[in-house]
């Protein structure tokens, strides 16, 4: 079996880059290890950068993105019971966010890459990467009945997330890897409910870190600071509630609106940067490459503004045989992801309770979330990166 480019991974990464190499006449095979009706019922993301939008957008994806998104021009900072908006629209000369669930984002592109003819190898185990040195690197992997099979192609795209095998097939001589762990984590819940707010709310309460999100008009998103090695045993619905209304408390008695709650998660928090995201012929997109932890929103973004890079590259590549953006990407790619790993690390660092805090810590926390709230330019460098940076430098 033979393709143009062999992309591990149908995640936002992979299929959104299948889906722009199809555009430019670029073939290309896509292995994923799932099936396809776990990979579309996956709770994930929610946010979309305006970036995002704009490539669904442009590229004949956003028909159900705009009926069934929701647009938000501004988000909350609740701390110290009292609210602070930040204006999106007015900061950013008109830029917003998108909030329309990840899961989606991958069921319109699968739709899309489907119905063109495009080929999704759903259910396939056992993946490994050879000679991918040469000008003809290759993939072996074993399909959903067993059957052994051999891919080559002229470039393969590691777009396999963090536990994919793409990363680990660079030797470790040839990488390295910068990393941070946090000492805490979030507890994810969909909830029966109508919205608590119009707008994302994130809080910070004495107990830590609370997110108020949504997903439709009967069903919320809401997230809060757990420790990293809980499990949902020790979250009851009843705790998560009550963790719930005391960090969202504001001083006039808001409260979230709430339902059944149908789905829990635990999410560890991380930051990681592996570099350079080339070897040879192989070419890492996404969370193959680098983890962002989850308060800036930014990981499904990230992969978006990658594949945009990557598919530019092939691209050129294909159209006038130069190698020169291929050469280009992982140090163009790297720029953003480095601005981005800053400010999802500022984030976490300024709503979130570290475990033993002081008195000191806490009060330059509020006054952090004060000054942020009530300067201008500090109010418009967070709404720059919460909107997303352009996808292409200078900025
Ligand atoms: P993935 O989505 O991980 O896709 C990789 C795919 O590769 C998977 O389908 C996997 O099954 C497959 N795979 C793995 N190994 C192999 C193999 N060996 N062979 C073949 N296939 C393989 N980001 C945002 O931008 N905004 C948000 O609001 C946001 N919120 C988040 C909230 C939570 C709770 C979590 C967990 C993440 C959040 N993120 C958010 C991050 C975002 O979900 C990820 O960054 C995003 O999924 C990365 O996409 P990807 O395509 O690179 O990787
Ligand atoms: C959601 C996830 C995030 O990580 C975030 O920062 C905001 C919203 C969400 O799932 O809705």
């Amino acid at each position: 079996m033979r393709t143009q480019v062999a992309i591990i991974g149908a995640g936002p990464a992979g299929l959104m880059l299948s889906h722009l190499l199809h555009l430019q006449g670029i073939e290309s095979v896509v292995l994923e290890t799932r099936s396809r009706e776990d990979i579309c019922a996956t709770i994930r993301a929610g946010v979309l950068e305006q970036g995002t939008v704009d490539l669904m957008t442009e590229t004949g994806l956003g028909g159900r993105l705009r009926r069934e998104g929701f647009r938000h021009e501004g988000t909350v900072l609740r701390f110290n019971g009292v609210d602070r908006r930040i204006d999106f629209v007015e900061l950013t000369q008109g830029r917003a966010v998108m909030v329309y669930a990840q899961h989606e984002v991958i069921k319109d592109l699968v739709d899309a890459r489907l119905a063109a003819g495009g080929d999704i190898r759903f259910d396939v185990s056992g993946v490994s990467l050879h000679a991918l040195e040469s000008t003809h690197p290759s993939v072996r992997f074993t399909g959903p009945d067993g059957s052994t099979h051999i891919l080559e192609a002229d470039f393969i795209a590691g777009c396999d997330g963090t536990h994919g095998v793409s990363r680990a097939a660079i030797p470790a001589h040839a990488r390295q890897t910068a990393e941070r762990h946090y000492p805490f984590g979030w507890l994810g819940i969909l909830c029966k409910a109508p919205p608590s707010s119009d707008e994302l709310i994130y809080a910070l309460g004495d107990d830590g870190f609370a997110l108020v999100s949504t997903r439709s008009p009967q069903v919320q998103r809401m997230y809060l600071q757990c420790d990293p090695g809980d499990t949902l045993d020790d979250w009851s619905d009843d705790r998560i509630w009550s963790g719930l209304r005391a960090r969202l408390a504001t001083r006039d008695g808001w409260e979230p609106k709430e339902g059944e709650i149908f789905s829990k998660t635990v999410v560890g928090m991380r930051s990681m940067v592996t570099e350079p995201m080339r070897h040879g012929r192989l070419f890492l997109a996404g969370d193959a490459a680098h983890v962002v932890p989850p308060t800036g929103a930014k990981g499904l973004n990230l992969a978006m503004s990658d594949v945009r890079l990557l598919s530019r590259a092939l691209t050129r590549y294909y159209q006038h045989r130069s190698e020169e953006l291929l050469d280009q990407y992982s140090a163009s790619a790297l720029r953003r992801i480095w601005r981005a790993q800053r400010f999802s690390w500022w984030m976490t660092s300024i709503l979130h309770r570290a475990p033993g805090a002081d008195a000191f810590e806490r009060k330059v926390q509020d006054a952090n979330l004060d000054y942020l709230t009530r300067s201008r330019a500090a109010s418009t460098a967070l709404a720059e990166n919460y909107v997303g940076l352009p996808m292409e430098a200078p900025w």
